[in-house]
């Protein structure tokens, strides 16, 4: 099966077998695939995988399981139950459109919702965390399916317990949602009140057309330029190494975050390097936004590699910052 069209990044790659997961008994085929020890991939709607190269013995499995429905308020808070298979924006625009805000500044990012949990999506001030009850999944192992709370899933930047324990160990099936019955906006990120505040009065409706607007903007639509999203993580550091750098690199953004420790805006990082627009074979570093990698149309996985690896030793060369990428990759490309 071609896997072009399967990932946002839309490099040339094949794999041996394509299956679907709409209902239980594809559930438990999956399992059964991979408690044999075969190779599986399981994949949403492609938008934080990139495929580097041809996976001929692999099964790439894709969460179609659909569905959404509403549960009723509890503990001050709209709760929602959403299938793995649902798009991620269409969830959205719908809960805007019901009466039940609190996800518009999620809006527009690509992706599942069974995928939102795994990297804990976030974006303007927001992220997943802040509005999840729990998760549904499936124990390959045991053929069950599990509530887990909020709090079990060890929500962090960028992270879950679902990346250290991916689909080889559970498949997320459904997100349940709580969104507060008490609107509480959040705009505290750069100039969204601005933008809000210049489409019309404080609504969820604006927040969300705000979001929209700031990342059609910024953002290349992926099936006009293939990409993943922020292609890096945004690096945290230690107390020690945050000072060192604002006293090295005076304008460096850096935000607190935890235990005394920064976060870095690896875009900056990477775009003070000069990098902007550098180019490997057809991939090359978004001119409109550094932390952006996109596929002009005739990369490949190698050429990919080669300007992950230009990046990371430019900054790390500049800064001392190691960067590390945020989609999964895929297979290994031969180095030509
Ligand atoms: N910056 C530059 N040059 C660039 C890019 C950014 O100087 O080329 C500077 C900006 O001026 C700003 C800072 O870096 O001072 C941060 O940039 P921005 O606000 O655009 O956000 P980001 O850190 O690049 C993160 C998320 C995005 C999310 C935005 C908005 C990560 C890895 N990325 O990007 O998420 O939409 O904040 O909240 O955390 C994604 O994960 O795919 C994604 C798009």
């Amino acid at each position: 099966v071609d896997l072009q069209p399967l990932h946002t990044f839309h490099l040339p790659a094949r794999a041996g077998h394509f299956r679907s997961i709409c209902n239980s008994d594809d559930l438990r085929a999956y399992a059964v695939q991979v408690r044999r020890g075969e190779p599986v991939v399981l994949l949403g709607e492609g938008s934080n995988t990139v495929f580097l190269s041809d996976l001929p013995a692999h099964t790439v499995w894709q969460m179609r399981m659909r569905g959404r429905s509403y549960l009723g308020v509890r503990e001050s808070c709209h709760h929602l139950r959403v299938m793995a298979g649902e798009n991620w924006h269409e969830l959205v625009e719908w809960t805007v459109a019901m009466g039940w805000p609190g996800l518009e500044n999620l809006a527009l990012i690509p992706g599942a919702v069974g995928a939102s949990p795994v990297q804990n999506i976030g974006a303007y001030g927001l992220e997943l965390k802040d509005r999840i009850a729990g998760v549904e999944v499936f124990d390959v192992q045991s053929e069950t399916v599990n509530f887990m709370s909020a709090a079990e899933c060890q929500f962090a930047y960028r992270d879950s317990l679902f990346k250290a324990r991916g689909p080889q160990h559970w498949v997320i099936t459904a997100v349940h949602f709580a969104l507060p019955v008490v609107w509480n906006p959040v705009l505290n990120y750069g100039d969204l009140a601005a933008r809000v505040a210049s489409i019309g009065f404080l609504h969820p409706f604006n927040v969300m057309q705000a979001v929209i607007d700031i990342r059609t903007s910024k953002l290349p639509d992926p099936e006009v330029l293939g990409n993943s999203g922020s292609f890096f993580k945004n690096p945290i550091v230690d107390e020690r190494c945050g000072a060192q750098l604002q006293l090295d690199h005076p304008g460096v953004p850096v935000y607190p975050v935890e235990h005394g420790q920064f976060k870095l805006a690896a875009g900056w990082l990477i775009d003070q390097c000069g990098l902007k627009g550098v180019k490997v074979r057809g991939v090359s570093v978004y001119r409109q936004q550094a932390l952006i990698l996109v596929n002009e149309g005739e990369g490949d996985g190698q050429a990919l590699l080669q300007l992950i690896s230009t990046v990371k030793q430019r900054v790390f060369e500049k800064f001392g910052v190691m960067l590390e990428p945020e989609p999964n990759l895929l297979g290994q490309p031969v180095p030509c």
